[in-house]
């Protein structure tokens, strides 16, 4: 059905249908044209344009957030074994709550994303790479996505529990399936990875809130377990999901900003020498590329009630595509070069890769600096680093970026 709309030319479907091979930015072309809201043939409404997005996005009682488990076409609610629903992060966290629920939440979290919190993590995030590019410096060839874009984030997300790296494959695996069920859960083999997912997820978080109880860190399961917002300890269901939405939103989003940055500098040279000899320029590169090639493409919100906007009546539980990777590239605030990378953009920052609104990322400030910290670091260590063969591209489409990206020091450079 997708395919015969997305054949027949219909916007939203070409938007939503899977197409690993074909640029997803001619589609927002495409899309921006037939004007600044546009409805597809399915009843779905999609905008690229950016005053727009910002709006419906700041808007969250009209435009209400989208629960993965509703996702059709299948009903995705999963239960475990003895009838119980499962806590699905994504949708049960304070990035799918209205206030009170979110404020209170959200509150608890902030304090650990702070400015000042992320100073201090970054000596650590710092050290952590040099001591993860020394050990690549013995390999010839490598992958910048497999052996290092993944580490970061998960060795960040790892310290937030108060645990090592003895976890790493669990939260990797973990990590990519919901990087995947963000495009929507589509086949009855979706569904039974996506609750195994859960299950594990579950117990894993459960058992390090119980461990926390007894013997307290200093970490924020710790600072959750002993925390009284408005003076209720949380509940263990607030706890298990804020555990799982920081390793679902803040991982996968993380890795393909990192591999995303070094894919863009390796495939320029003027690029990359200009970092090299002006490293104060990265954190400007990586906003340029947060805006260029976002690692989150589209949101999706549902109207929670009929509404005329854009001179266009959406009714009630429509489905709405705020597609922040076509408004990041919309030539009425990035100008005539808006499709170009251009590392000297004063206004990169006005980008909505991070959302708008009241859930707005909270982990904006950690991943930009996580970003920053791997590019000063490769281009410190690896000067000469180049693109080798073997790029692969992910196929999701609401998360962008390589799943494998191998990369090679010396001369002779292999364009992506
Ligand atoms: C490049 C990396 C990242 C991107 C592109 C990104 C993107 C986003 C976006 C678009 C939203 C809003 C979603 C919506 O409105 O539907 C969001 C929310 C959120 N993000 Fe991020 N994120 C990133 C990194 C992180 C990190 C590192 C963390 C934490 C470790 C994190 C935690 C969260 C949380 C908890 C929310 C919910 C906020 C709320 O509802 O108030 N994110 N993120």
């Amino acid at each position: 059905m997708l395919r015969i709309l997305m054949m027949s030319g219909d916007p939203v479907a070409q938007l939503i249908a899977r197409h690993p091979d074909k640029d997803p930015y001619s589609v927002y072309e495409s899309i921006r044209e037939k004007g600044v809201l546009v409805r597809g043939n399915i009843g779905a409404f999609a905008t690229c344009d950016h005053e727009l997005a910002s709006a419906i996005l700041r808007d969250s009682s009209r435009f209400g957030s989208f629960a993965i488990a509703k996702a059709k076409p299948i009903d995705t609610t999963v239960y475990d074994d003895n009838g119980e629903r499962l806590i699905v992060p994504m949708d049960d966290s304070f990035l799918s709550m209205d206030p009170p629920d979110h404020t209170r939440l959200r509150r608890m979290v902030a304090p650990w994303f702070s400015p000042r919190a992320i100073r201090e993590r970054t000596a650590t995030i710092e050290t952590m790479l040099e001591e993860l590019l020394d050990d690549l410096a013995a390999q010839g060839e490598w992958d910048a996505v497999n052996d290092l874009a993944v580490r970061v984030p998960i060795r960040v997300i790892s310290a937030f529990f108060g645990i090592g790296e003895e976890d790493f494959e669990l939260f990797r695996r973990w990590g990519g399936i919901i990087g995947t069920s963000v495009d929507g859960i589509r086949t009855m083999g979706d569904l039974k990875t996506f609750r195994q997912m859960l299950i594990e997820m579950q117990e894993f978080f459960g058992d390090l809130i119980e461990l926390r109880k007894r013997e307290p860190g200093n970490d924020l399961v710790t600072f959750m377990v002993q925390a009284e917002p408005e003076g209720e300890p949380l509940s263990w269901h607030d706890m298990v999901a804020t555990c799982g939405v920081l390793l679902g939103a803040g991982f996968e989003t993380t890795v393909n900003l990192i591999g995303n940055c070094i894919l863009t500098v390796l495939s320029d040279p003027d690029l990359r020498q200009q970092l090299i000899d002006s490293p104060e320029l990265i954190p400007n590169a990586v906003e340029e590329v947060l805006r260029w090639d976002a690692p989150v493409q589209y949101l999706l919100r549902v109207t929670t009630e009929p509404v005329t906007i854009a001179g266009v009546d959406i009714p009630a539980d429509s489905p709405v595509f705020v597609v922040v990777g076509g408004a990041n590239r919309d030539p009425k605030v990035f100008g005539d070069n808006a499709q170009e990378f251009d590392l000297h953009r004063k206004n990169s920052r006005e980008h909505l890769t991070f959302g708008d609104g009241i859930h707005l990322c909270v982990g904006a400030g950690l991943a930009r600096i996580e970003a920053a910290a791997t590019l000063r670091v490769l281009l410190r260590k690896f000067p000469d680093l180049h693109l080798a063969d073997g790029a692969e591209r992910r196929p999701t489409r609401v998360v962008r970026g390589m799943t494998s990206l191998p990369v090679r020091p010396g001369a002779g450079a292999v364009r992506a």
